[in-house]
């Protein structure tokens, strides 16, 4: 398992003027659970348009992408918008990669009982490196799929950097599906990361939990609070902790002091105009880009030759 839990990562995040958290220790057991259950909340939307493009375009995206090669799925979670493409990409083989290996190992073995005919290989890992695919892809057309905007946990560098990573471990005759989430009305975004039934913030907030298990500091949940802005200049949400008290917090070998109303930085969420996150897929050398967006342009799914 190659995805890199550090602990120097989170001590420096934490002591940082701005202090953060990276957004993949967002997913433990827990959290992965947790985010799960954010996609079948209303306010939600990605995840719902996401699936209605790929199952009203598939014929277009069969065409663009074609069959039988091996799907390899970025950030896979519990397979299930893979799943859903099974039909469209008829893949030989299936390599799911995901941060929480746990979560994903339960996820296949379901996956593996309902497609026997597939090869399906589990790869734990984050993707701030090339993914290291199993030997028994050598050879074969590589279809890799993105989903659900992850992209957008990125800065627009990191985002076209892994881009341009992506597009050479798929060189020769493969490609990149990938989902996005497009600028739109602020109320919209704001709802979808303050739901209403407060998922998004225990998402958020059991960040806290992970970091207490990998550092085994004491951080106390119940003194922090979840906030989610729309930054229209970055076009981007922020999630942060708010510390609701002076307060300090404290692990082996270290300390921080919290002000009331200090934060905790724990994800970006970058949102895309579309020409620009396709000009950014050309800048990464993808060909023949084809994008297919819902009525009201919310959300956008983008296909490239590599
Ligand atoms: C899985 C990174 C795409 O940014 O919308 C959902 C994570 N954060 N609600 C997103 C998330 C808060 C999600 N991504």
């Amino acid at each position: 398992m190659q995805s890199e839990i550090s602990r120097q990562e989170i001590v420096d995040g934490l002591c940082a003027a701005q202090a953060s958290i990276a957004p993949k220790y967002l997913y433990d057991d827990l959290g992965s659970r947790l985010f799960e259950l954010i996609t079948h909340i209303p306010e939600y939307y990605p995840p719902r348009i996401e699936l209605a493009l790929m199952t009203r375009h598939a014929d277009e995206i069969r065409a663009a992408a074609g069959t039988g090669g091996a799907l390899i799925d970025l950030g896979a979670g519990n397979c299930r918008k893979a799943r859903a493409l099974f039909p469209t990409l008829r893949p030989r083989r299936y390599v799911a990669v995901d941060i929480s290996a746990e979560f994903l190992d339960r996820a296949l073995a379901s996956m593996h009982a309902a497609f026997p005919e597939i090869g399906m290989f589990a790869v734990g890992a984050d993707l701030s490196a090339p993914v290291a695919l199993p030997a028994v892809l050598d050879g074969m057309r590589r279809v890799f799929f993105f989903a659900g905007s992850s992209i957008g946990n990125l800065q627009p560098q990191g985002a076209l950097a892994l881009l341009k990573r992506i597009r050479l471990q798929c060189a020769g005759r493969g490609g990149l599906l990938i989902g996005v989430d497009l600028v739109k009305d602020e109320a919209a975004l704001h709802a979808a990361y303050n739901d209403d039934l407060g998922l998004t913030a225990a998402f958020n907030r059991n960040v806290l939990n992970h970091v207490n298990a990998l550092l085994h500091s004491d951080f106390r949940l119940s003194d922090w609070r979840h906030r989610a802005i729309y930054d229209a200049r970055l076009s981007r949400i922020e999630m942060h902790l708010d510390a609701v008290r002076d307060l300090a917090v404290a692990w082996p070998g270290g300390r921080r002091r919290f002000a009331a109303g200090e934060s905790i930085h724990t994800e970006n969420s970058y949102k895309y105009r579309l020409e620009d996150f396709t000009a950014m897929m050309a800048q990464a050398g993808f060909r023949d880009i084809r994008a297919w967006t819902d009525e009201r342009a919310w959300f956008a799914v983008c296909y490239g030759g590599a």
